[in-house]
């Protein structure tokens, strides 16, 4: 808004830009916002003994040092001036990795979380007994040998695609746990026609992992019918009377009709050995 402003504004400007650089050559902490650290990924899932890739990188142009910091086993796959790639293997725990770089005699760090897991399998379903009778209790178990994180894991037991069960872990230590649910049902006549399963289920996704799902093999139930023990009973005991009446009335009219057979013989005997006689004493 001033006429003067043009003139007054050149001194500024070749006076400015060697002030900046004194600052920036005594002052080194005057370089502080200037650059920035990332990593890639910030969250890692990794499954128990396998490896992983991190690319530390910086907005700084040329970097002094620069490094990954980790317990880890690692190898530096690649390097250029502003990122370099890193293989972290042998992962046996939950842990953190920084990536640092220094620019300007600044050093900036970021650090990356990595969690470990055992997948959820095998998943093992056992029903027993196998073989039950309608309106009986039946017992599902379902296991899951080592698995990790705990905390992560869901177990559903299934009628085909009926949940009948569910249950959550606890349990925060990287170490592969045992997990198991055992869940006592009774048996319907229906039950016969659906397959029993088990799934588990790790989800990974809010430290940066996916939704690891697993099923075990599926399992059937053999479906008896029973009679009513009363109505069951009530009918043996009439077969057994009508089959001992049968028997017996057989028997009696064997035994009677031998011994009608042999009186007639008898008769016959006798009266023939006394025509016999008498036609002897006629002779
Ligand atoms: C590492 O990250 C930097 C910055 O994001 C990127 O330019 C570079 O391509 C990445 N390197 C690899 C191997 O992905
Ligand atoms: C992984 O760690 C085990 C012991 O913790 C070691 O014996 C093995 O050599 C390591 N493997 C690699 C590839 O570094
Ligand atoms: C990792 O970095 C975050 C953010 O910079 C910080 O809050 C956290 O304390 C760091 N964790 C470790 C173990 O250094
Ligand atoms: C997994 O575990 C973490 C750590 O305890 C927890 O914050 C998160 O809610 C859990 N996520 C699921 C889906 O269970
Ligand atoms: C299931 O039934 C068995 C025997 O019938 C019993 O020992 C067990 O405690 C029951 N389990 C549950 C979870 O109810
Ligand atoms: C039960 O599982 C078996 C074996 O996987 C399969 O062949 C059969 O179709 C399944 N039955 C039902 C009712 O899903």
């Amino acid at each position: 808004a001033s006429p003067w402003m043009p003139s007054e504004m050149s001194p500024f400007c070749c006076w400015g830009l060697p002030a900046a650089l004194l600052a920036l050559l005594f002052c080194p902490g005057s370089g502080e916002e200037a650059f920035e650290v990332y990593v890639s990924p910030e969250q890692l899932v990794v499954k128990h003994g396998e490896y992983s890739e991190i690319n530390c990188s910086t907005s700084c142009l040329q970097p002094t040092v620069s490094g990954l910091e980790t317990t880890l086993s690692k190898i530096l796959l690649e390097k250029q001036p502003q990122w370099e790639l890193y293989r972290v293997f042998n992962i046996s725990k939950d842990t953190v990795v920084y990536c640092h770089f220094t620019c300007s005699g600044k050093q900036l760090q970021r650090n990356a979380s990595i969690t470990m897991f055992y997948p959820p399998e095998p998943v093992l379903l056992k029903l027993q007994p196998t073989w039950v009778t309608v309106g009986k209790v039946f017992t599902m178990e379902c296991r899951v040998p080592a698995v990790a994180p705990l905390e992560n894991l869901t177990l559903t037991l299934l009628r085909g695609q009926e949940p009948l069960h569910v249950q959550r872990f606890e349990g925060a230590t990287a170490a592969p746990q045992e997990a198991m649910i055992t869940h006592n049902s009774t048996a319907h006549k229906e039950d016969g026609r659906h397959n029993f399963s088990c799934r588990a289920e790790l989800d990974l996704q809010p430290r940066g992992g996916g939704l690891i799902q697993r099923t075990s093999e599926p399992q059937v139930l053999e479906i008896h019918e029973p009679m009513p023990d009363n109505q069951m009973v009530i009918i043996i005991a009439v077969v057994s009377v009508l089959l001992l009446l049968f028997v017996a009335s057989v028997l009696l009219c064997f035994v009677f009709g031998q011994q009608w057979h042999q009186r007639r013989r008898g008769n016959y005997g006798v009266q023939a050995a006394w025509r016999r006689l008498r036609r002897s004493y006629r002779a």
